[in-house]
């Protein structure tokens, strides 16, 4: 039988062995998937009793506080932890723990499904305007530019944080002050809101949507609520919206086949499940 951890602190709260648990039941794999509370201080411990099999996982999923710490506990990193600087997702390679991030690949799988067309044509310019350049902006970049944008605005409260991640993901994206959101707007094709902003029906500053070229599309990483005042805002100005609760099933995908060894889906089933738990 093969096992899988979620860790963080707190940890109650995710989602994730709801989602786990509901694929290896439905691919009926003989495997179990749990969450592991440690304390704040404790994550270097836990990565010490995995490499040294006292702790017996194929590996797992990490989140806050520790992806950092992940990042740096790991024997291997992949390209992509290299480019966000955080790792989510660990699984066993030869006798090495390896880690990914896959956080970059839920965002525009969940986009994929949501509005495919959310994809640049390799034709013509194409503008996204990201909204916020904490650690969760870092995997949304990332993805942008394997996507093919040919200009990313990124805009924060902190400029000097802007202008960090801008230096580091090089000439596509450009760091400007947060007030001056509404001029990145003008003809963009895609809003992303990777901020904290709206997150439990928090207020956000009104944007003109409405100025953003034709078909473009709003999106947000925060799903709580499923419709944040961005979506709210956007859809009012007759922009097509793309709620962010996906990517956090998507985000899981690679995971799970890493550790049980079969790829599974994410359907409507598993999103009206895990969304039930949702108030
Ligand atoms: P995460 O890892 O989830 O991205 P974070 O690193 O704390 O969390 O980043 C939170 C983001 O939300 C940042 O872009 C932050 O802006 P600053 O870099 O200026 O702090 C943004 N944010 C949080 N509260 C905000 C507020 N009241 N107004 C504007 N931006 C805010």
């Amino acid at each position: 039988m093969k096992h899988a951890f979620v860790t963080g602190f707190p940890i109650k709260q995710s989602k994730s062995p709801l989602i786990h648990g509901y694929w290896l039941n439905q691919l009926k794999i003989d495997g179990s998937y749990k969450a592991v509370e440690l304390e704040e201080d404790g994550f270097a411990n836990f990565i010490a009793q995995l490499k040294s099999g006292e702790a017996n996982f194929e590996g797992g999923n990490v989140t806050m506080p520790f992806k950092e710490e992940a990042f740096q506990l790991v024997d291997e990193r992949d390209a992509i932890a290299e480019k966000i600087g955080a790792v989510n997702t660990i699984y066993r390679k030869d006798d090495k723990l390896c880690g990914t991030n896959t956080d970059a690949y839920g965002f525009a799988a969940n986009l994929d499904d949501l509005v495919p067309q959310w994809r640049p044509n390799n034709d013509s310019e194409s503008k996204a305007v990201v909204f916020g350049a904490g650690g969760a902006s870092r995997a949304i970049l990332y993805a942008l530019i394997e996507a093919g944008f040919s200009k990313i605005a990124l805009y924060n409260r902190t400029l000097s944080r802007a202008q960090t991640l801008a230096d580091e993901f090089g000439s596509t994206v450009t760091a400007y002050q947060m007030d001056d959101v509404n001029q990145g707007l003008i003809n963009a094709n895609l809003f992303v809101n990777t901020s904290s902003l709206g997150m439990n029906g928090t207020e956000v500053p009104d944007l003109n949507f409405a100025e953003m070229a034709e078909g473009a599309i709003a999106t947000d990483i925060v799903y709580h609520p499923l419709k944040t005042k961005f979506l709210e805002n956007a859809e009012k100005q007759n922009i097509a919206i793309a709620d962010g609760f996906g990517m956090l099933l998507h985000q899981a995908v690679p995971g799970f086949e890493h550790w049980f060894g079969a790829r599974p889906d994410v359907t409507k089933a598993l999103r009206d499940k895990i969304l039930d738990g949702q108030s």
